[in-house]
């Protein structure tokens, strides 16, 4: 039985990202752990996450319980930590009400922007962590997770005008305390949507990039002389978009991400592996999200829109061939 000290966590979506958070979280003493784990539900049950990591070693990860669904709980838990992938970003609020009280802190550690947004939809009361990962992971075969010695996050509230600020302040800091115990990198921001939109600068180019293309960064930046210009465009157009929503970031982003990709080997993405797997696509909230608030904004974003058209058409194919 769980301690009546413990505070109750459950993370949703066990891949290579939650995989890693659950072992981190469950490191800790006053953590009663349960995990939602899908496609891998079987093996986790039956022999349990293991993670071999280049910077924590190798370990066992201490769950307390593995559920197949949200729908088979009826705990109300005090923090959901969701890993899972943003394929299709309104689907997972209201499969998660079972496990949701009053009291509920929803932990979003995913890519993308306007992630948020569902949740708050669903729960206006509760309060969110918006989290932005740099951890590197695979999930090798079911349950187990290769962590390389990439590990870095940024956390920040969505902030909640229903919600009294101290509360979700002293929430955020008993995350973050667990997050110290389980010894990874952290910092926490004020304004972590920064964070989120600047992430979504670099993978609003290197995914779908990549993706429609299908070469490496390298080859594509030097693909043709229009490859560079191009690319530096559809990223401000993307800093554009963030202006416009109040999340101040300068064009230079656009010339450093190229700077930094240019000095790296070249490299693919997760949508490009997405793709070649034959899944779903994180458009909507890459591209999609962006796009829709320049159309709410009436703003031209002529690079923005054809490279989103053109990975909604992929993504579509991907949809309907997973259906099939
Ligand atoms: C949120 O709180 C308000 C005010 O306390 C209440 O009227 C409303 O019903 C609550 N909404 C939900 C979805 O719980
Ligand atoms: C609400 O949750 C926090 C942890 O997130 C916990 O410390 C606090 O005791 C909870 N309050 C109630 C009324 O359950």
């Amino acid at each position: 039985m769980a301690d009546q000290q413990q505070t109750k966590v459950l993370l949703f979506g066990l891949g290579a990202i939650g995989g890693f958070y659950a072992f981190i979280l469950g490191q800790n003493p006053n953590v009663s752990l349960s995990v939602v784990a899908r496609s891998n539900y079987d093996s986790v049950k039956a022999n349990g996450l293991l993670i071999e990591s280049q910077n924590h070693g190798n370990h066992k990860v201490e769950i307390d319980q593995v559920l197949k669904s949200p729908a088979d709980s009826t705990t109300k838990f005090d923090y959901i930590v969701c890993a899972h992938k943003a394929v299709n970003p309104d689907k997972v609020p209201p499969i998660l009400k079972p496990v949701v009280g009053d009291n509920t802190t929803f932990v979003i550690i995913q890519n993308g922007v306007g992630n948020e947004e569902p949740f708050r939809h669903t729960y206006p009361n509760n309060t969110i962590l918006s989290c932005v990962t740099w951890v590197g992971a695979t999930q090798v075969s079911p349950g187990l997770i290769q962590h390389t010695k990439s590990e870095d996050m940024q956390m920040g509230l969505f902030p909640n005008p229903n919600v009294d600020h101290k509360l979700e302040k002293a929430k955020l800091d008993a995350f973050a305390a667990f997050l110290t115990k389980g010894n990874t990198v952290f910092q926490v921001e004020d304004n972590i949507q920064i964070k989120r939109w600047e992430k979504v600068v670099w993978n609003a180019a290197w995914n779908p990039l990549t993706t429609l293309t299908d070469v490496d960064t390298q080859t594509w930046l030097k693909s043709s002389p229009e490859a560079t210009p191009m690319t530096k465009r559809l990223m401000r157009e993307v800093i554009d978009v963030a202006k416009r929503c109040d999340v101040p970031i300068g064009y230079d982003l656009a010339d450093s991400l190229v700077d930094k990709i240019l000095a790296m080997p070249g490299i693919y993405s997760s949508m490009h592996t997405d793709a070649k797997g034959g899944r779903p696509l994180e458009v909507e909230v890459i591209l999609g999200y962006p796009m829709k608030k320049a159309r709410e904004f009436e703003m031209d974003v002529p690079v923005l829109s054809a490279v989103y058209a053109m990975t909604m058409a992929v993504n579509g194919r991907l949809v309907a061939q997973s259906k099939l």
